[in-house]
């Protein structure tokens, strides 16, 4: 059954204002242009009486705390790789302060005092779950037990940022073989390995789910100030990975998408800078903003592209440098 209610134009409510034609909208959501004749507003009953049924659905939508409900998270469940720190551990919290529970995998031997702090903060103020797992990456069996356990916990699994990486910079002529195979392993081997696990757990319990593979604007350029071959073309594989997950998996309901950022001050480019201390002074020059960016302007790119607000984005690569690359 479905009933139709009219609304009360906004600017018919202000004394003395023009007034606009009236809409009609019925609870199956479509929208009802009424006449374009001009509109009278006394030709509604009712309208302008305190208790009108007009009045006290415009009262109820004021009171509404629930907006934008695309980017609500309660009951999900997230995995984050390389959540220990910087840009991961970031875009965990704001998964956390939207009502999810969320995982961080990552190898450090035990979580840094950033994440103590973020544990208490989500426990106290959001009370949500941010557990601390250590694991390897480059470990399939491992990455896949894990996504098995908190699946298996929680019985679904909604979304996984592969977030772990590192960087070497080393000139191609020089660059060692260990290094080499390092940074493929870690940065290549764990996202497929990561995203195929999270896979396997939403096809298990045949929910949704939504991936962020964490790449790099240095996939798409090489970047200046920043001599990383290897490290550069292991983003430009994880932005195509990204691209054919989608395709494989995008009619079972999981999206799969890649995230360029542009430099960011956390712990990975503390390191370039120990080592080139003249980058950061290029980087800033190379930017249309000026600066580098801090972990936490992510926090609603996360929000963005694991929730149902980003619903029909699928194979995307999302380039978020403050400009870096746009001219
Ligand atoms: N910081 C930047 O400017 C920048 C720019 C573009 C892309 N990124 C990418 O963002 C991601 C996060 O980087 P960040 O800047 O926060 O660096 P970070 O070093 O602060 O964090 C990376 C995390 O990954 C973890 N990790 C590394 N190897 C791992 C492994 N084998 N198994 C499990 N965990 C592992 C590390 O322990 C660390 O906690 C990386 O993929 C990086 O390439 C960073």
């Amino acid at each position: 059954m479905s009933f139709t209610r009219v609304l009360t134009p906004a600017r018919s409510r202000l004394a003395g204002a023009a007034v606009t034609a009236p809409r009609v909208i019925s609870t199956s959501g479509r929208l009802f242009s009424t006449t374009k004749a001009a509109f009278n507003p006394q030709d509604i009953p009712n309208v302008h009486t305190p208790d009108s049924i007009q009045n006290k659905l415009s009262r109820k939508e004021v009171r509404s705390t629930s907006r934008v409900r695309d980017f609500d998270m309660e009951g999900r469940v997230f995995a984050i790789t390389g959540g220990g720190r910087g840009l991961g551990l970031s875009m965990a919290e704001a998964l956390i302060e939207s009502g999810a529970s969320v995982y961080c995998l990552d190898r450090l031997e035990s979580p840094p005092l950033d994440f103590v702090a973020a544990r208490e903060k989500a426990m106290n103020e959001y009370g949500g779950l941010l557990e601390y797992v250590r694991i390897d990456v480059r470990n399939s069996t491992e990455v896949n037990n894990t996504f098995a356990a908190i699946a298996g916990k929680h019985e679904r699994l909604d979304g996984l940022v592969a977030a772990a990486g590192i960087n070497h910079l080393q000139s191609a002529l020089e660059h060692s073989q260990q290094a080499l195979d390092d940074v493929m392993t870690i940065n290549y081997n764990g996202v497929f390995n990561s995203a195929t696990a999270a896979a396997r757990q939403m096809f298990n319990y045949q929910n949704k789910g939504s991936i962020l593979l964490v790449a790099s604007m240095s996939g798409l350029i090489a970047n200046k100030g920043m001599t990383s071959p290897v490290y550069n073309s292991s983003k430009a594989a994880v932005i195509q990975l990204a691209r054919s997950l989608a395709m494989e998996w995008g009619r079972h309901g999981i999206r799969v998408n890649s995230l360029c950022p542009g430099h960011i001050i956390t712990p990975m480019v503390d390191g370039v800078f120990q080592q080139n201390p003249a980058a950061r002074a290029t980087w800033e020059a190379e930017n249309m903003l000026g600066r580098l960016a801090m972990p936490e302007e992510f926090r609603g790119t996360a929000l963005f592209t694991l929730s149902d607000a980003s619903s029909f984005m699928t194979g995307s690569t999302l380039l978020v440098d403050g400009g870096h690359t746009a001219w």
